[in-house]
């Protein structure tokens, strides 16, 4: 069986973005396989300072997760943190990685260049991430483009590793996602939190007509054509409804004589519908949150088992026993 795994980060309320481009695909490969899919939260360490929120992030990922349908009967699902061993993995990779490949990262150079400080967590982030893969052994590990050269990096260290020590690593194969389709945001680019154009899913319905009456458009009148090509309103809607739809609201722009307002109307009522069930789900999830506790233990503790193995090959490797 294919083992899946992959992390997110507790950073934010659950986006369009995050739940079309992240979250749905890899609550698709679930059926497909062994899916290992975690809470960063160690990862959110280098950029959330706030002990309560990290708590309430890292709560708001697993209740989004689990909303959105993700089965803790098919995936293990769990935190970072309840498995410590994945920072002395992280410490013992840390003294086979050259600084040349860290220095040469471009998230690092990425997120210095946004204003964060940088730290020597910022700088080993991609070595906790390889560690994140290889200690639960995983095969296939999706992630968005952004991750592409976190898995070279992680496929190196294995690969150093078992040079120096012995074959203890399997080497993971990425799988980036290219084919999902940019989603755009409030202002037309990449929805991205660090944009500030994202559209959060489970807002109030007032919050949220507001947030989707707010996408930018160009100032072409009422009654004159409009170029569905480039509309952040067209390509949202195409997530959402149904081809036949999407059909109707293209030539409907192309023909004129309906202003944007309109067409934002519709894109609400999609999103408010279409999440419907998941914001109901959502709801019982935040009225138990003993469930959700239980979810993440019953997930710590399959996740540790696999993890107490890896730790015992590697130990063993490097001379540790
Ligand atoms: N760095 C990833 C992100 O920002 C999150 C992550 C942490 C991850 N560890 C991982 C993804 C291991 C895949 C595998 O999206």
């Amino acid at each position: 069986m294919v083992r899946y795994l992959t992390g997110f980060q507790p950073t934010g309320a659950l986006h369009v973005g995050n739940y079309f481009g992240a979250l749905r695909p890899a609550i698709e490969l679930q059926e497909k396989g062994e899916a290992f899919y975690f809470i960063a939260d160690f990862h959110a360490l280098t950029s959330v300072r706030d002990p309560a929120v990290l708590r309430e992030h890292v709560r708001g990922v697993a209740i989004d997760s689990l909303a959105c349908g993700l089965d803790p009967a098919k995936a293990c699902f769990f935190r970072q943190s309840d498995v410590p061993a994945v920072t002395e993995l992280t410490w013992i990779l840390s003294t086979v990685t050259p600084m040349g490949l860290l220095e040469r990262s471009h998230s690092y150079k990425d997120k210095i260049s946004h204003g964060i400080t940088p730290s020597h967590a910022l700088f080993a982030y991609p070595v906790l991430m390889a560690a994140d893969i290889l200690l639960y052994e995983s095969d296939v590990v999706p992630v968005g483009k952004d991750q592409k050269q976190h898995l070279e990096i992680t496929r190196d260290l294995a690969i150093k590793f078992n040079e120096v020590y012995g074959e203890v690593f399997k080497l993971p194969e990425p799988s980036i996602r290219d084919d999902v389709a940019t989603i755009l945001g409030l202002d037309g680019q990449k929805m991205s939190k660090s944009y500030g154009n994202t559209i959060e899913l489970f807002l109030p319905e007032k919050i949220l007509r507001k947030k989707i009456m707010s996408i930018i458009t160009d100032s072409t009148p009422v009654e004159a054509p409009k170029d569905p090509t480039n509309s952040a309103i067209i390509s949202l809607y195409k997530l959402l409804a149904a081809p036949e739809l999407v059909t109707t609201m293209e030539n409907e722009f192309q023909a004129g004589g309906i202003g944007y307002g309109e067409f934002k109307k519709r894109l609400f009522e999609a999103i408010w519908e279409g999440f419907a069930p998941m914001r109901q789900r959502r709801a019982e999830l935040e009225a138990d949150p003993g469930y959700v506790d239980q979810v993440l233990a019953h997930g710590a503790s399959r996740a540790q088992a696999v993890a107490q193995q890896t730790m015992a090959k590697v130990r063993r490797a490097v001379g540790l026993t």
